[in-house]
This record gives C-alpha cells, structure tokens and sequence, in this order.
C-alpha cells in the first residue's frame, strides 16, 4: 500500500506531504507532549476531508484534526502517528445572518478573522479564549475552549447550534439547526463539543453570534487577604450582577509579573480581582458602583475603574502579561504546563490556594496562580528546568497534588483546557461513575479507534 500516492489522488500533490521537516512542525503543541505524524494533509473541502478519513478507515491509520497547535494538553499532538489533517485551509465564512442570530462557518476560520467580520455588523462570537488572535473556531469545538468571558456568555458549547461532521467511517453528518432553539433529539451538537477529535472531524459549524455591548468598564480590585475575594465575588453575585469577566491573580502572579515588567508595578498585595462589565451605558455605570460598592465592603485595600479602552488595557495589563511571565521567571527554566488548568467551586478558591501555596513550598517550586475566579477555573504556571529529571518529576508531582486537591474539593481536572493526551488519567479519577459510558461512546463511534487515539482515553 502506498497511503501518500492515495493522498496526493485526494488533495494534490500540493495539499499532501511525508517530508519529515513538514511533519516536524506538526509534531507539537504548546504542552510537553510531542509525536510525529507519518502524513499531513491539508483539506480545503468536506469532501476532501471525507476521502481522506475513508482511506485512513480501510487502512487503520489514526487521524488527528488540527487547527493552529495552540492547544494546551496536547490534543491534536499525534501521539500514534498517522495522518494529521491540518484544518487552516477551510477558512471560509460562508453566512453572517445577524436577523437569526447565527453565523456558519468553516472549521478553520481563526476566531479573530469571524469576530472581525462580525464586528462589522455590530456583532460577536461570545467565547474569547487567552489565543483568540489565532486559535481557530474547529481547534475551538474540539477543546469546547472559553476564557475570560465564559461567567457570562458560557463556553464556546454553548455557543454552537449545529455541526457538520466526518466520522470515523468517512460518513458526513449534520446535527443540531439554525434555530437558537431546539430539543430535538438526542444532543449530538453538545457531544462533539468538547470530544478533542475523538468523534470525528468537525468540517463546518453553525454558530450562535450577539450583538456587541455597547458600553464596557473594568474594575481592579487589591486585596491583603486571598479569602476576600471570594468574599467580593459573592457579594457582586448576590447584588444581581453576572460580571463579563471576573479574573484573579494572587501574590505569586502579582510578583512574576513586576518581575518580569515592572513598568506594569502592580501593587504587591496578597491577591488582585479584575472584572468587566458589559451592556448598555447606563447599566454599565450602575453595576460599576455596585461592584465598587461590593469590594470596598468586604475590605479591598484599593478599588481602581476604567471606562475608556486604554485605562482598561493598563488595568488587564498584569492579568494578560502573566503567562509569558512565568516563562521569564528564571533563565535556566521553561514554563512547561504542568497542573495549568483545574478548577473548584467559587467558594472553595481561598482554601485551594492556600493548598496551593503549601505545595509551592513544600516541593520547592515556584507556582504562579491565576484564572478566572468567577467560574472557578484556575490556572497554574511552574517555572521548571525541564532539563533537569529531578526537578522535572517534583513538579510533576507538585502538579498532580494540585489536581488532587481541586477533585476532592468538589472540583474539575479540566475546566478550560481539555483532556488531551496529558490528563487522561484525570478524566477516569473525575468521572469514576460515568467514564465507561463515555468510553462506550468512543467505542460504539469509532470501533477502529482511528479518530485522535490517545486522547481523553488510552485504548489498548
Ligand atoms: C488564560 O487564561 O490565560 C489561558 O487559559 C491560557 C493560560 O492559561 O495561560
Ligand atoms: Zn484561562
């Protein structure tokens, strides 16, 4: 058999490639998890995408959908080889219907590309992951990603009204409509969102689009004490108000970023609270005095607010530098993703950082925290010398305390980031009552398992 000459049949000499220094750049993603494919394939038709998956099915050969290799666990990273089907190449917007509320579009259209077409119609899509610049709206689907707007607007599932979708058979299918509303059926829509390639391959979506808020303002709130934030965010809660963003970065954030940009000069407090309100003028003015009102209260040491974009940008400045940096905090050490993502219910947030900072100081590395407090999504950065086997497999473990923790608070192993290849342990240890019937989900769609394997589950 030769798989390449039936590839270059499907998509052209052009679109189809076994040159390794091609597949290196397929090879990763933005964790430690690495593979090389054995071809890489660049559809720009469902059809293409359906032949290819066809050939992979009479063949066995696993397929591993990928947008731009920004994920974050290692989900389009082919750890078993095979064909990589790099989705860029269906970029196309192919309806912006602003009357029905939705937009269909191609798998790979970046995130960025739909809101700036949109914009241009006075609307947006809602989820806004940390790579929203590049990420595209099929790596979007896989990962089920969101970010800072996810307390309000939800998670990009439920943003997405429809899909149309290659199983692992080459069959093509459509779900869900192009109504904001439906109940028929099984949800089949919401199955695929969030199932990281392990399903089959996302070609084209049916997205729900909104109008753009009018009027947006940031609050930033310092605290000396970690528990006060939970305390405020309850408050802001129970005031009536759903913030567009709620976001946290405690001392070891605070400090890796003065560090790394002390022109930012946060304030060196305990932890810092940072939120968006968005809607109309009058109800933005009215909820920022209310937030003000609800920080003051529980004892924030200072409260600061922006109405204009750039005072915003000063007051996200902090929040947005941090990932970059922990990768500066030390020169011999990379920030690998280790633990980054987990999350617990808002009330038990000052006691998992308190754990967190004891795992810190117990393991002897450095853990910077930061997320999205509102939904209770925590991230964690480790500055760790990778090179360095020791230390590697300490903060290994120190990750897998923090994991622990989050779960037997009542937590997620995953809130924002995915399974991938990299916590398929977690999922098991999360999921104990209701794993095998995802697994004999996995099973009953992809028997041949051929669809991303090695991912969220490892089936032998
Ligand atoms: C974020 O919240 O910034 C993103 O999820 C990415 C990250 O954890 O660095
Ligand atoms: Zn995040």
């Amino acid at each position: 058999m030769n798989i390449i000459d039936d590839l270059v049949q499907i998509v052209g000499r052009e679109r189809a490639s076994a040159d390794k220094t091609v597949l290196y750049a397929y090879s990763r993603d933005v964790s430690l998890i690495t593979g090389m494919p054995d071809y890489v394939v660049r559809p720009v038709s469902t059809e293409e995408v359906a032949k290819t998956v066809s050939l992979a099915a009479k063949h066995k050969i696993p397929i591993v959908p990928r947008g731009v290799g920004s994920g974050m666990e290692g989900g389009c990273v082919p750890v078993h080889g095979g064909i990589v089907l790099d989705m860029r190449n269906m970029d196309k917007i192919l309806e912006i219907d602003t009357d029905n509320l939705i937009a269909v579009v191609e798998a790979g259209v970046t995130h960025a590309n739909l809101n700036a077409r949109l914009a241009e119609h006075s609307f947006f899509f809602a989820p806004d992951p940390a790579s929203t610049d590049f990420c595209t709206i099929g790596g979007m689907i896989g990962t089920n990603a969101s970010g800072m707007t996810c307390l309000k607007y939800g998670n990009t599932r439920n943003s997405v009204l429809g899909l149309e979708v290659v199983l692992p058979d080459g069959t093509v299918i459509n779900t869900g409509s192009k109504t904001v509303k439906s109940v028929s059926g099984y949800d089949l829509t919401a199955l695929f969102v969030g199932a990281e390639g392990t399903l089959g391959v996302v070609t084209k979506a049916i997205l729900k689009i909104l109008p753009r808020p009018k009027a947006r303002a940031t609050v930033a709130a310092y605290f000396d004490e970690v528990e006060k934030i939970g305390e405020a965010v309850v408050a802001i809660f129970a005031s009536g108000i759903i913030p567009a963003a709620c976001d946290i970065l405690d001392r070891s954030g605070i400090k890796a970023v003065n560090q790394y940009k002390p022109e930012i000069a946060l304030p060196e407090v305990d932890a810092l609270l940072i939120l968006n309100m968005e809607g109309s003028a009058a109800g933005v003015d009215e909820e920022v005095a209310e937030v003000v009102k609800c920080c003051r209260k529980v004892g924030a040491v200072d409260v600061k607010t922006a109405a204009t974009k750039v005072e915003a940008d000063a007051l996200w400045a902090g929040r947005k530098a941090v990932a970059s940096a922990i990768a500066r905090l030390d020169a011999k050490k990379a920030g690998p993703n280790l633990a980054d993502d987990y999350g617990v219910p808002l009330k038990r947030i000052p006691e998992m950082l308190r754990e967190v900072r004891r795992i810190a100081e117990e393991s002897g590395i450095q853990i910077v925290t930061y997320g999205h407090v509102g939904d209770g999504n925590l991230h964690t950065g480790m500055a760790v010398n990778v090179l360095d086997e020791e230390e590697l497999e300490r903060a290994k473990r120190a990750g897998d305390e923090i994991l622990e923790t989050a779960l037997k608070l009542g937590g997620t192993a995953s809130p924002e980031h995915g399974i991938g290849a990299a916590k398929i342990r977690w999922l098991k240890e999360e999921h104990k009552s209701s794993y095998p019937l995802m697994l004999a989900i996995k099973k009953e769609i992809d028997p041949q398992n051929i669809m991303n394997p090695g991912k969220m589950f490892e089936i032998s």
